[in-house]
């Protein structure tokens, strides 16, 4: 059997492992999540994130070969991600990559995170048009980048401080929901009225973004209202956050001629984003791309899929741990 990438993905706290063909077909796929670790302190403990991977890699990968009835003999190469990312999270995954890599007698490729998502919403199948408008919101980022066909990006926007799902997780905690924050905070929204207004902050920042005024609102607000409904105070949080994202998505899509707009990471699993995208793209006439649930955050799949474009463009991917990486790189 050939053309099968073996993704690794250890840049946080998920260790995903997947099997992937070079046209987004996903053969098998498992993740090690660490959720519960975190939770019990409200939020990720590096070193914490480090060891659980070291316990969960071997097992995953052999769980994926198992699931999809194949052997190491089966695979074609491997990617692992190489950065931006927790170090001590990427050492484990870089190192156990080139150990398997040199006992199977396989190729290590190292493989840009953010590529990585980016590549996520051609999983399953193939969806992206180019010339593309990504958006990118996770934990670790928030970024708007033109992509072409041939791969180049151009970075148009970036946060100048919080991720917006650092904000979520930052605001969850203040009312008490524990971690990860994107999917309670989306949870109790929907049962609550956006009544608060919360300033939309960057509005003269061009295309880039800040949320840590937004943060800081919030936790003031909560200081000052102790008895207003949490359920209204995270529907007027979530308001804010999809005001900013998606002004700047329309003006992004204005000044960058695009057939689609993309929207991955963690934050691309809420379903109000995921509506406001849409109804933007209706009205902006460009195709709306989203990966499936289950490849928006952090996963092996991604991985492999990105990997493949690195074996087919001749890219440098030595599989080095970089947490300085750009999504331009
Ligand atoms: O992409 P990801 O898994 O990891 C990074 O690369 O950072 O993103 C994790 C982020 C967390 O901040 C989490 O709270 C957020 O994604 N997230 C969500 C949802 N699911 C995860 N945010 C909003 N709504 C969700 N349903
Ligand atoms: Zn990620």
């Amino acid at each position: 059997m050939a053309d099968l990438m073996l993704g690794i993905e250890t840049s946080c706290d998920d260790t995903g492992v997947a099997i992937v063909r070079p046209d987004g077909t996903v053969v098998s796929a498992a993740v090690a999540s660490q959720v519960e670790l975190h939770d019990r302190y409200g939020g990720v403990y590096p070193e914490m994130a480090s060891r659980a991977h070291v316990d969960a890699i071997l097992p995953t990968v052999r769980k994926v070969l198992d699931d999809a009835g194949l052997t190491p003999a089966d695979l074609t190469a491997i990617g692992v991600t190489r950065g931006p990312g927790l170090i001590g999270s990427l050492v484990v995954g870089t190192n156990t990559a080139l150990g398997l890599g040199d006992g199977w007698g396989l190729p290590v490729y190292g493989v840009n995170h953010l590529r990585g998502h980016l590549r996520s919403a051609d999983l399953d199948e193939r969806r992206v048009e180019y010339p593309a408008m990504v958006l990118l919101v996770s934990g670790g980022h928030t970024l708007l980048a033109h992509v072409e066909e041939s791969g180049d990006v151009t970075l148009v926007g970036s946060t100048r401080d919080d991720s917006v799902g650092e904000a979520y997780d930052k605001v969850a905690r203040m009312l008490g929901l524990g971690y990860p924050g994107g999917p309670a905070i989306d949870r109790l929204a929907k049962t609550g009225t956006a009544d608060v207004p919360f300033p939309r902050p960057a509005k003269d920042l061009d295309l880039d973004f800040s949320f840590s005024g937004l943060k800081s609102s919030v936790s003031r607000f909560l200081a000052a209202n102790p008895d207003h409904p949490p359920e209204d105070v995270a529907a007027s949080f979530v308001a804010a956050c999809l005001d900013v994202l998606l002004t700047k998505c329309r003006k992004a899509l204005e000044r960058h001629p695009s057939r689609c707009l993309v929207v991955v990471g963690g934050v691309a699993a809420s379903p109000q984003l995921r509506a406001g995208a849409q109804e933007l793209c209706e009205s902006a006439g460009v195709t709306l791309c989203l990966p499936p649930l289950r490849w928006s955050t952090d996963n092996g799949a991604m991985i492999g899929l990105a990997a493949w474009d690195y074996v087919e463009r001749g890219l440098d991917a030595r599989p080095k741990p970089d947490t300085s990486l750009t999504i331009a790189d």
